[in-house]
């Protein structure tokens, strides 16, 4: 039987409230030390803890983004970190009106059992990180569990597996005052169609919600980031924009409750463009007949024009910062469902 006599309701409410605020998103800032490393060295540039705090800086001091960006997630490093002047990262987010997020996973591990596919892992300890993490002012939790499509997979194993640990998490940042925001990503890799990413999708979604349920976790104070309904990178045929918008929407509709606070997307491997035309594709048409705001937190799609740009002249601060705002006000303007492409060009 349910039971709802949740400490933090209205905060929790408050802060998914703001997550998803109109015209906005989320920036996925939370690479761990090791992919954070791919990305920079991919660039030319080395990774050390002074190299990724520079770049980081980049997006949370670029111009105006607080127009686009709602929230900022966090890895632990970073939440550590402070700018040129010594404030701390979470606190300058915050003087800008922009919610602090922490990851708070460990990292996606094989599955005992089904080594194919993986589990994340990061339980143990997570109430007394979840009250550390509240303390320097996170006020949102990522968790990624990781859906991989292909022979035989995912199995009811993988997908049990990880929305357990999902539900768990969530429950216990909602303890602890944070919005979980609750990621059982499907990958893009692969050979497969869209109707198989779409069955796998709508699976994956029905059990996680139903773990939720089971674990307490009050729907308003939760967010869902999710990978969106699409073909796989080597699919012999790749639907177009508007089939990907309208898959993912009907999926959504069928299995995520309305009492939700918002919906997230990830990128996964979409490049910048065609991520901000799926979302925009969905607002146009969607936008006034679902119960929940659709909008991005892209990592790979909102960093990739900032990662170039400084990566190959690490003097292009202030370039490398303009190309961040020109996304996020791109992807902003997704988030309603008034993006246009000739807005490409008008930097
Ligand atoms: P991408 O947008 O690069 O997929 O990253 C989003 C994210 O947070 C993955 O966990």
């Amino acid at each position: 039987m349910a039971q709802h006599h949740w400490e933090h309701a209205d905060e929790l409410t408050q802060t998914a409230r703001a997550m998803v605020a109109p015209g906005k998103g989320i920036l996925a800032a939370d690479e761990s030390n090791a992919t954070a490393t791919k990305r920079l060295e991919a660039v030319g540039v080395e990774s050390s803890e002074e190299s990724r705090r520079q770049y980081r800086q980049l997006f949370f001091t670029a111009p105006e983004v607080e127009n686009y960006i709602s929230g900022v997630i966090l890895y632990d490093e970073t939440i550590r970190q402070a700018d040129d002047n010594g404030t701390p990262f979470p606190d300058l987010l915050k003087e800008r009106g922009i919610v602090p997020g922490i990851k708070v996973d460990t990292g996606a591990k094989p599955l005992a059992g089904s080594p194919n596919e993986k589990v994340t892992e990061g339980l143990d300890g997570l109430r007394d990180r979840i009250k550390a993490y509240y303390d320097m002012g996170a006020r949102f939790a990522k968790w990624r569990a990781v859906i991989t499509i292909g022979e035989g997979m995912p199995t009811r194993q993988c997908l049990e597996a990880n929305a357990h640990a999902l539900a768990r998490y969530a429950a216990l940042c909602q303890e602890g005052g944070l919005v979980p925001m609750v990621e059982p990503e499907v990958l893009i890799n692969g050979s497969h169609d869209i109707d198989t990413c779409e069955a796998v999708t709508e699976e994956n979604l029905q059990t996680v919600f139903a773990e939720l349920h089971r674990h307490n976790v009050m729907l308003e104070g939760t967010i869902l980031k999710t990978s969106m309904v699409i073909s796989a990178l080597d699919a012999s045929r790749r639907a177009d924009v508007q089939e990907v918008a309208d898959r993912t929407v009907t999926t959504l509709k069928r299995v995520v409750p309305p009492a939700l606070g918002g919906v997230v997307f990830l990128s996964g491997g979409q490049g910048n463009v065609e991520a901000t035309q799926h979302l925009d594709a969905m607002n146009k048409k969607y936008k006034n007949l679902v119960p929940w705001r659709l909008t991005f937190s892209y990592a790979r799609a909102l960093q990739g024009p900032t990662l170039d740009t400084w990566g190959a002249d690490q003097s292009q601060v202030a370039e490398a910062k303009q190309e961040f705002t020109h996304r996020a006000r791109l992807n902003g303007l997704a988030s309603e469902g008034q993006y246009s492409e000739d807005q490409e060009k008008a930097a």
